[in-house]
């Protein structure tokens, strides 16, 4: 077989893989594009077999998987891009390495995961791996994001005038996090989080992973077994993102 033969039976392979198997999709992904109390459709048919592992369709994950495995996987481009240039803004401003790597992670649940709440998403994927005041500000970087702090020369974002039109107000449950999170002895490094998280950030100017080795090699402790196999309170977070159709 020469190298065309033998990606054309890979190909025929996977697409026979495919067809051999039932891959259906959570509620959660679904839910208000259809009515999530709706029998869901029918796609089982005689031989096949229900996906239980990684999707054919997604790119490998390595065995044990790394933060950055996750980045280059699973998250968006244009979140990653947000993420490493709100990164590289916070160590310009000389802010401490936790909130440089705060910076670095704090929108991994709305480039990768669910998007409503990504603060407490994103706060909770990677609390079992870094220091508690990392995860306070990754949490409560969504709650400030909709409270100027003149202080510090944060105003309300005008693309949130864009997004939500100018009547939109934060819900009473966000008022009361709000408070809490003004009041809690981290409130700075939040709040420096939300000064660093870049707005207009530029699609073309190039940040790279590597840049920030360092301060992830530093502050992030990463588990031996990989993410999601390490039997951490967020492992099987880890795991879906990796393996998002598994039936069960
Ligand atoms: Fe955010
Ligand atoms: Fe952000």
């Amino acid at each position: 077989m020469n190298s065309l033969q033998r990606a054309e039976a890979a190909d025929h392979a996977a697409i026979e893989e495919l067809e051999r198997l039932v891959i259906v999709k959570s509620t959660i992904y679904t839910s208000g594009e259809r009515d999530p109390r709706d029998p869901p459709e029918q796609r089982t048919g005689p031989g096949k077999l229900h996906l239980m592992g990684p999707d054919p369709r997604l790119r490998r994950m390595p065995d044990r998987p790394t933060l950055f495995d996750f980045y280059r996987c699973r998250v968006g481009a244009g979140p990653i891009t947000h993420m490493l240039q709100s990164a590289r803004l916070a160590r310009k401003n000389g802010v401490s390495e936790k909130i440089v790597l705060a910076c670095l992670l704090h929108d991994i649940a709305t480039g990768g995961f669910i998007r409503a709440d990504h603060g407490y998403w994103a706060a909770q994927l990677v609390e079992p791996y870094v220091d508690d005041e990392v995860a306070f500000a990754i949490r409560y970087h969504q709650v400030l994001r909709f409270y100027p702090d003149d202080s510090v020369g944060y105003k309300y974002p005008d693309s949130y005038v864009r997004l939500f039109g100018p009547d939109y107000r934060p819900e009473p449950y966000l008022d009361t996090a709000y408070k809490y999170a003004r009041d809690h002895k981290w409130y700075m490094t939040a709040r420096l989080l939300t000064v660093n998280d870049l707005y207009s950030f530029d699609p073309n100017v190039k940040v790279e992973l590597e840049e920030f080795e360092d301060v992830v090699g530093r502050h992030f402790r990463q588990p031996e077994e990989g993410l999601g196999f390490d039997q951490s309170p967020s492992a099987h977070m880890w795991r879906t993102i990796n393996w998002p159709t598994r039936y069960l």
